[in-house]
């Protein structure tokens, strides 16, 4: 049995309380001060007060007056990806649309081209890289999503890596099939025969080979539309996926009231979501998780109606949504920031939104996201005496410790 004590730290959010967390409820972070975790083979045995916290232990970290959090939890990344897209962030500097740049052949298509180019070693050992991003900024858990494959192959590929990775790697990876992400360039004037390999030859591969929990879809106008994604997702849903839908980023074509209705687990983007919308999503029960680095990196104005989805009653989660073209970062930090700034959301209720609701929209509640007795330890040790300086003192990465299974990483 291997036992580890952090020490005098100063503020830790565990987290505990209602989950998910919604309302006011979000406001509360359930912080205790002057406090110390003791744990044992991985899981929580003590947390409270320093000075009850056993005394010895096989190893000691000493927090220093820091502050602690649960792991930060991502529910929506694209990790799989073998280039960058700087030129594009250059387009859009200069004025060219993200969906016209798509059109022209850029955005999800360029990422496919280079993806289908490069064998599976240099890929995995590519998306290696961004899962250790994840951890160095305190994220202990990511939704992994496929999608830039969109062949059978291509597609198994890359959700073969997030299987691999999330084995070899301390990172935790949720994987999602995300085939319908795009139509590809190949069968562009053949919509149909794509859907059609989507559902029966994709979708039954993916789960004969358990190789994703979710299925998602890009439900936009000019990518698919709701009877498609609607096609999509219902197949996924028979097959025993669980589902997750991109919807409302830009256009209201009605992808959020598809999610209430299938009863997705999350919408995500929400940009434009309206008052159906959001209905749908109390009614269907789904956790609405905002992408605010995403509106922010596009230059976009208007941001997802944060306070509206809390007021109406709805469990927000925050992600970084971390692509090559319109999200790429690895912080939730700076997800946080952006948040508060831009949503005005108060820093504890951007870190509910990052930890126990992420959790929740992801079905892990049970073991991550908070912090209490017969939990996994998932946490960070920040730089900072409190968490709202974390979310404060922006731009900087503050993970001093990171803990993933109750070892140090
Ligand atoms: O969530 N909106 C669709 N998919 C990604 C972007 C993918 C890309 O540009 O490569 C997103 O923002
Ligand atoms: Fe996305």
């Amino acid at each position: 049995m291997s036992t580890l004590l952090i020490k005098n730290i100063a503020e830790i959010a565990t987290m505990q309380g209602p989950i998910p967390r919604t309302g006011k409820s979000m406001r509360d972070a359930g912080y205790i001060h002057d406090a110390a975790i003791y744990i044992e083979n991985g899981k929580i045995a003590f947390i409270g007060p320093n000075s009850d916290a056993p005394l010895n232990a096989d190893k000691i970290i000493d927090a220093e007056y820091c502050c602690v959090t649960p792991g930060l939890v991502d529910p929506h990344t694209h990790p799989v990806f073998a280039k960058t897209r700087e030129s594009e962030f250059v387009m859009r500097l200069e004025g060219k649309p993200y969906m016209q740049i798509a059109e022209e052949g850029g955005g999800i298509m360029s990422s496919v081209r280079s993806l289908r180019d490069v064998d599976k070693k240099t890929l995995k050992e590519i998306t290696r890289r961004h899962l250790d991003g994840f951890l160095q900024y305190g994220t202990t858990t990511i939704e992994a999503k496929s999608g830039y494959g969109l062949t059978l192959d291509d597609e198994i590929k890359s959700l073969e890596i997030i299987r691999e990775l999330n084995d070899e790697h301390p990172l935790d990876l949720i994987a999602t099939f995300l085939g319908a992400h795009s139509l590809p360039t190949e069968l562009k004037e053949n919509r149909q025969e794509f859907l059609r390999i989507i559902v029966e030859e994709m979708l039954p591969k993916v789960v004969e080979n358990n190789l994703a929990e979710y299925c998602d879809i890009f439900c936009e106008n000019g990518v698919f539309d709701v009877a498609e994604s609607r096609y999509v997702l219902e197949a996924a849903k028979k097959l025993g996926l669980k589902i997750r839908i991109h919807s409302d980023e830009f256009e209201p074509i009605g992808g959020t009231e598809l999610a209430g209705k299938l009863g997705a687990a999350s919408a995500d983007h929400l940009m434009v979501v309206t008052d159906e919308g959001i209905k749908a999503m109390k009614d269907g029960r789904v956790t609405p998780i905002v992408l605010p680095a995403t509106t922010f990196f596009l230059g976009h104005p208007h941001y997802a109606p944060a306070r509206k989805l809390i007021d109406a009653g709805l469990p927000l989660a925050l992600a970084s949504d971390f692509n090559p073209g319109s999200s790429m970062t690895h912080s939730l930090q700076m997800t946080m920031t952006i948040a508060c700034v831009n949503m005005k959301l108060l820093p504890e209720e951007a870190l509910s939104a990052c930890t126990v609701n992420a959790a929740y929209s992801l079905d892990r509640h049970d073991r991550i996201g908070s912090l209490s007795e017969g939990m996994d330890v998932d946490l960070v040790i920040w730089d900072t005496e409190n968490f709202r300086q974390v979310v404060y003192h922006f731009g900087v990465n503050h993970a001093r410790v990171v803990v993933k299974g109750g070892e140090v990483v």
